[in-house]
């Protein structure tokens, strides 16, 4: 393994307050962060706030203060939200910071020196939500697909980067690297991108639109395009271009973003490094979506976990653990409070606390309040020992590929394993039997060196829990809280004194009532019920002609996971697209009667034509098709 690790997360908007999406990304780069400091890897960990651009200046308009106010005050909420959840980052990086404004200027600087700045005019759909621009194509309904909001159309000059130069040198470079993007779903989803040829970056915003952003070293009229700004946080944080840091560090540099922002990392930023001259980053580990109770987190529908209410209502540990265990690396994952309680009741109380209170009552009970020295060892002790050798080789192979909740099912495997240990070693009998003293020392022994690795392997993901066993069995060297010291039995010294502490995990009960919102309608689950519309005449509504069609066919419209071009039988065939793609398979339309408007105009959406609309509505989890109890006559007029 490799004695340098560099792990960072997104420096995160401060147009709002962190939430459990931020939190995991968060925790997880933590976990990685604390088990490569526990291999003795020299380890630099950061995390920062992405401040400039339209977004925050919108944000602080609502909110009545000025930008750098509104940047402070969210700002501070994510800095000061680290400590509560035990992520102990080495770096904290603020885009509004003196040092990375001058390394952001120091790379536009060398890129245009470079020749890859050119100044241009540019003409497209730009979204606020996203910092960016859009093609027509790429637009679904007119709309942006990631917020679903109409975006501007924008004319401006503005300065560009010459990505296009870098197409092919990044298909390569993906190529020949297979783990530079991973899991490789998001490996191909970036060499899907790359497809078509990279267009160029625009990469300024012209003052007399916003000011609030970096000043371009070559031209005073123009801010830096948000994006380019941010992403050099990565090499800020480190000290770029002359420090210690920045050489031992960027070397071995790991990204950790959520699958929203692949195509700036995987895109944007590799060939920014490339044209700075600087190497490109080691690996972007790329991970699902958390949703909540099945539907996407959202200010709208009321739906947005606060990880310190998580945390003052379960405890830290639970909360973390949950979050690691509950999401598979690189997929999505639906939160679930009642899901939270019973993880909670079953692997943390039953099964961990229960084994580290079993285990130190027997101890104490039995011994001398001291930890036993072993003697007598038997055959039957071979499997204990054989599973904490196994366990904690797969558990370093799950880090090394981010299979984080693996290592936690690896771990908990050695946890039931012990808790089996002592069903079948029946301490309790051998107590009574003054002739097998020696034997009875050495199983207690072996289930308080099995806590000692089990608290070793925890801690990483659980640092409290994981320093409250090690307080309990008296170990307080690091070197014996480390991964070195579970790379073979017996790290535990006879002698340590014993503390009996108190229950690690206590059971928890789920009350639907506080969480029942999956359950409540709409309007009380918080989903917008748009207001009803002003009154009109029958006249007016029957100038709207409203048909039952029939479906014949349906198929996925090409690079659009949320349009659908559906073939309808009304007064003969026709063709209109929807975008229902996220809530229907194509195949499960096929044979329904739905409910189009017939003499709406014909559009195009992403090249395609459609020529009805269908009707729909908000159901709790995205859309539902308007459709009839009884088969209708095909094309008839809904009245
Ligand atoms: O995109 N599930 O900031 P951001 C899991 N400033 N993770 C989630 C999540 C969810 N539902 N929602 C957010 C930005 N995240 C830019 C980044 S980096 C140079 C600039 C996490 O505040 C996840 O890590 O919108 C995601 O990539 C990030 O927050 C987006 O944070």
């Amino acid at each position: 393994m490799e004695n340098v690790f560099y792990i960072t997360t997104p420096i995160y908007y401060v147009n709002a307050s962190p939430h459990i999406g931020h939190a995991y990304t968060t925790i997880v780069a933590d976990v990685l962060a604390r088990y490569h400091r526990l291999r003795g890897c020299r380890t630099f960990f950061s995390t920062g706030t992405d401040e400039h651009g339209d977004k925050i200046v919108e944000a602080a308009r609502t909110a009545g203060v000025t930008p750098q106010e509104y940047a402070d005050r969210i700002s501070a909420q994510f800095r000061n939200l680290w400590p509560q959840l035990s992520v102990a980052n080495d770096y904290f990086v603020r885009t509004t910071d003196p040092n990375h404004v001058e390394t952001v200027r120091c790379i536009l600087q060398k890129v245009h020196d470079a020749g890859d700045i050119y100044f241009g005019r540019y003409e497209g759909f730009y979204c606020v939500g996203c910092e960016r621009f859009y093609m027509e194509k790429e637009l679904v309904d007119g709309r942006c697909p990631q917020h679903e909001t109409v975006p501007e159309h924008r004319k401006e000059s503005n300065y560009f980067f010459r990505m296009s130069r870098y197409w092919e040198w990044l298909i390569r470079h993906i190529e020949e690297h297979p783990d530079f993007i991973r899991p490789e779903r998001y490996r191909n989803e970036a060499l899907a991108f790359l497809r078509d040829p990279l267009e160029d970056l625009c990469i300024s915003r012209p003052k007399s639109r916003l000011t609030w952003g970096i000043t371009l070293p070559f031209d005073e009229n123009y801010v830096t395009y948000v994006w380019f700004d941010a992403l050099i946080n990565y090499v800020t944080a480190i000290g770029y271009p002359d420090s210690d840091n920045f050489r031992t560090f960027w070397p071995a540099a790991q990204h950790l973003i959520a699958k929203d922002i692949l195509k700036p990392h995987g895109i944007y930023w590799s060939t920014m490094l490339k044209a700075a001259g600087i190497e490109p980053y080691r690996h972007l580990n790329v991970h699902g979506y958390w949703n909540v109770d099945q539907s996407k987190m959202s200010k709208s529908l009321g739906n947005v976990v606060k990880p310190l209410d998580l945390k003052d209502k379960y405890g830290l540990d639970p909360f973390r653990y949950f979050l690691l265990r509950d999401m598979v690396f690189g997929l999505d994952s639906s939160f679930s409070e009642e899901a939270f309680v019973q993880r909670i009741n079953s692997d943390l109380a039953n099964d961990l606390g229960n084994l580290v209170s079993r285990t130190m009552t027997m101890a104490v009970r039995y011994g001398n309040g001291r930890v036993p020295k072993p003697t007598e060892a038997a055959a039957e002790d071979r499997l204990l020992e054989e599973t904490a050798a196994r366990v904690v080789t797969e558990v370093e192979a799950c880090f090394a590929d981010l299979g984080l909740h693996k290592a936690l099912i690896a771990t908990w495997e050695f946890i039931n394993v012990t808790n089996k240990y002592i069903v079948e070693r029946e301490p309790w009998v051998l107590a009574k039997d003054p002739a097998k003293h020696a034997r009875l020392e050495t199983i207690i022994y072996n289930l308080l060196e099995a806590l000692r690795i089990t608290a070793v392997l925890i801690s990483p993901f659980m640092p409290g829990s994981a320093a409250k066993v090690m307080d309990q069995l008296g170990v307080a060297d690091t070197a014996s809280r480390n991964f070195e010291s579970i790379q073979a039995w017996g790290g535990l010294r006879p002698g340590n004194e014993l503390k009996r502490g108190e229950s690690l995990f206590p059971r928890v009960e789920f009350r639907a009532e506080e969480t029942g919102k999956a359950h409540a309608p709409a309007a009380a689950a918080g989903k917008e019920v748009s207001p009803i519309k002003p009154e009109i005449g029958y006249e007016e509504f029957e100038k709207v002609d409203l048909r039952a069609a029939k479906v014949i066919a349906a198929e996925r419209v090409p690079k659009s996971n949320k349009l659908i071009k559906l073939t309808v039988e009304i007064d003969g065939e026709r063709q209109i697209v929807a975008g229902i793609g996220k809530d229907y398979k194509p195949e499960d339309l096929v044979g329904k009667t739905i409910v189009v408007v017939a003499n709406l105009k014909p559009v195009k959406l992403m090249g395609v034509e459609s020529r009805s609309m269908l009707l729909a509505t908000d159901a709790q989890d995205g859309l539902t098709v308007l459709a009839f109890d009884r088969p209708p006559v095909t094309g008839s007029k809904i009245r």
